[in-house]
């Protein structure tokens, strides 16, 4: 079982270290270290403190986040597990949906048997090969709560990525309304369970990605602070606003520089581009940093990790500004509502099923 000294509960709030504010709270537990005893917080109390005193306010209503750009390796599933565990620790019940194939975030969040773990190798493959996934509901093997795989922090699920999604995509593309298979099929129920669904996308722009947009309140895209990222810029917000004026919906995108170098000139004017231009861009940038390798092979976020560093309060700032326009848009019931209702009526009145000639 984990336990947190009161400076790490302090170091994963922003509490600054003040005795004061963590004096109302108890620690459960006492253990030697040392010559001493010391008192301890078990997981419990840290989400209890995480949900009075943190920067992650639970949404008013059940929120999907997806974490999507059509470039790899901009850090989406690093937002995304970053995202996701410090929402969990602020007693945030928060699932994971993972949906790209090469299954990073599933690797990253430790559910799956291990290779590490004892027993005969038969029963590891065998317990392998039972791990269900979102194609299981597809097929009617499943429901959706039977998928959901724990983690090491309470509240927080995983719904694996498995092998089959290959194949799944391409199955949805012959279904009615087959841009809203996951939002009713998936989404729909776990948005009776949980305060926070957080989607981990492929880069791909295939009909996995467009089920998750349709199912989305938040696109968070991560843009890379590289020169060659302008173009595909340019390219991937024409996409996406060609997609949401045929799909009839209206999703904030919240853009996130990343991978810049802080020693480098281009770097840093393009992160700072990206800050004036666009319109829903964090505060700060995440750059390159270590640090952040080492906290994911940890299989865990940056917060709980490191104590200090400008990546730490980048990685903060970052994590507070996601949580904030998340609880806003939660609190806005009557937008959502009213576009999904427009779409349905337009439909009604011209006779066309509302999907993407696009797609
Ligand atoms: N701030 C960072 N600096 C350097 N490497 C990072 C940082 N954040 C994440 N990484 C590493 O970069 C790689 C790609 O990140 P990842 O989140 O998997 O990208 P994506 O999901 O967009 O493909 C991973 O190996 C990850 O551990
Ligand atoms: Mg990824």
């Amino acid at each position: 079982m984990q336990h947190f000294t009161p400076k790490k509960v302090s170091q994963l709030f922003s509490l600054n270290n003040d005795p004061m504010i963590l004096s109302e709270f108890k620690p459960s537990t006492r253990q030697k270290q040392g010559l001493f005893e010391k008192d301890l917080f078990t997981i419990d109390d840290v989400q209890k403190i995480g949900e009075c005193k943190g920067f992650f306010k639970r949404p008013q209503r059940p929120m999907v986040m997806t974490f999507f750009t059509t470039k790899g390796g901009v850090f989406k599933t690093t937002l995304a597990l970053n995202v996701a565990r410090m929402s969990a620790l602020h007693n945030i019940r928060t699932c994971i949906v993972g949906l790209d194939v090469q299954g990073d975030i599933t690797l990253a969040m430790g559910v799956l048997p291990q290779e590490s773990e004892e027993g005969e190798i038969n029963d590891v493959l065998n317990r392998y090969d039972e791990v269900k996934g979102i194609y299981d509901i597809f097929t009617g093997r499943s429901q959706v709560s039977q998928l959901l795989l724990d983690s090491d922090i309470p509240g927080l699920k995983v719904i694996p990525e498995t092998p089959e999604l290959v194949a799944m995509a391409d199955a949805i593309a012959g279904m009615n309304r087959r841009e809203y298979w996951l939002k009713e099929k998936v989404i729909a129920p776990l948005k009776l369970m949980f305060d926070l669904i957080i989607i981990d996308c492929s880069p791909n722009w295939n009909r996995l990605t467009t089920n998750a947009l349709m199912a989305s309140d938040i696109l968070v895209s991560p843009l890379e602070c590289k020169i060659n990222n302008f173009r595909n810029l340019k390219i991937y917000r024409r996409m996406l606003e060609e997609f949401q004026n045929d799909m009839q919906i209206d999703l904030p995108v919240l853009f996130v520089p990343t991978r810049y170098a802080a020693n480098k000139k281009l770097s840093c004017d393009i992160r700072d581009w990206y800050q004036s231009n666009l319109e829903q861009v964090s505060p700060v940038g995440i750059r390159e940093s270590t640090a952040v390798e080492e906290s994911m092979a940890l299989r865990v976020s940056l917060l709980e990790h490191r104590a200090s560093g400008e990546i730490l309060c980048e990685m903060k700032q970052v994590l507070s500004w996601l949580a904030s326009e998340c609880l806003s848009r939660s609190e806005d019931v009557t937008n959502i509502n009213s576009l999904d209702g427009q779409a349905s009526s337009l439909a009604k009145k011209t006779g066309i099923s509302y999907q993407s000639q696009l797609l």
